[in-house]
């Protein structure tokens, strides 16, 4: 007969574990910084560093003031043979559009805005259904409380520390209390998704990150100019 754990003792056995295992810290460089003639290049110069993760930053000249680039610069990413566990950023004003091209093309996470008008939790659902991992994304403006209720239905909260649309922008500092409320709530729920922080983040910023709880970050401009990746990349990852 299956064995099952009283649910008050599974609540206490996540909050124990939640808090004695925190997810291992992971850097996920930006392919906006990289060079966008040589793609290619940019994403090996990550795998070469031993970063898993490469972050593609999807804009649709909507949502943020800017473009880049779709679907099909992911899928020749994988025809050139990069492996790397592809973390892609949805900047659109219809991303429920798109969901199917990015997962057809390799993406491996797809993260969505909350702040468009939308089917945020089917959407999500969807984005799991086609084999990848799903994530929720705040700007700066918009308050921890409007993706509260979806924490259950993600494997990743992307906390925007700039607003989106450039990369090179200075960290904001006051996006550290809302790292510090959905980390508070993650620990209490014992959940067990990804906090990951996107734009000015280098070496000083994501220790004050990490401290807040965050535990996936995202560097453009500081990956890219950094003279050793490696270094950065073993550096932004050393425990505290
Ligand atoms: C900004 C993008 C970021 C950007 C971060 O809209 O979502 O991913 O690449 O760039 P840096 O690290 O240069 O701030
Ligand atoms: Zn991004």
């Amino acid at each position: 007969m299956k064995q099952m754990v009283e649910p008050w003792l599974a609540s206490v056995i996540c909050l124990l574990t939640s808090d004695l295992m925190p997810l291992p810290p992971l850097l996920a460089p930006s392919l906006l910084a990289g060079d966008h003639a040589n793609l290619a290049a940019s994403a090996r110069a990550v795998a070469d560093c031993g970063a898993p993760w490469l972050h593609c930053d999807i804009m649709d000249g909507h949502f943020v003031p800017n473009l880049t680039f779709g679907p099909e610069t992911l899928a020749a990413l994988r025809r050139a043979g990069s492996k790397l566990f592809l973390d892609t950023h949805l900047m659109l004003a219809e991303p429920q559009k798109y969901i199917g091209p990015f997962a057809q093309a390799g993406a491996n996470l797809i993260s969505i805005h909350i702040e468009p008008a939308y089917d945020h939790r089917g959407t999500l659902a969807r984005i799991r259904r086609l084999g990848c991992q799903c994530g929720i994304v705040v700007n700066p403006g918009t308050p921890a409380s409007s993706i509260e209720h979806l924490l259950g239905d993600v494997d990743l909260v992307l906390v925007m520390t700039v607003q989106p649309g450039f990369g090179g922008q200075p960290f904001r500092r006051d996006m550290l209390p809302k790292l510090r409320e959905i980390d508070g709530w993650r620990r209490a729920r014992g959940l067990d998704f990804r906090l990951e922080v996107d734009g000015g983040i280098d070496l000083a910023t994501a220790r004050e990150c990490r401290a807040a709880g965050a535990d996936t970050l995202v560097a453009g401009t500081s990956f890219f100019k950094a003279a050793d990746k490696a270094a950065f990349a073993a550096e932004i990852l050393r425990p505290a």
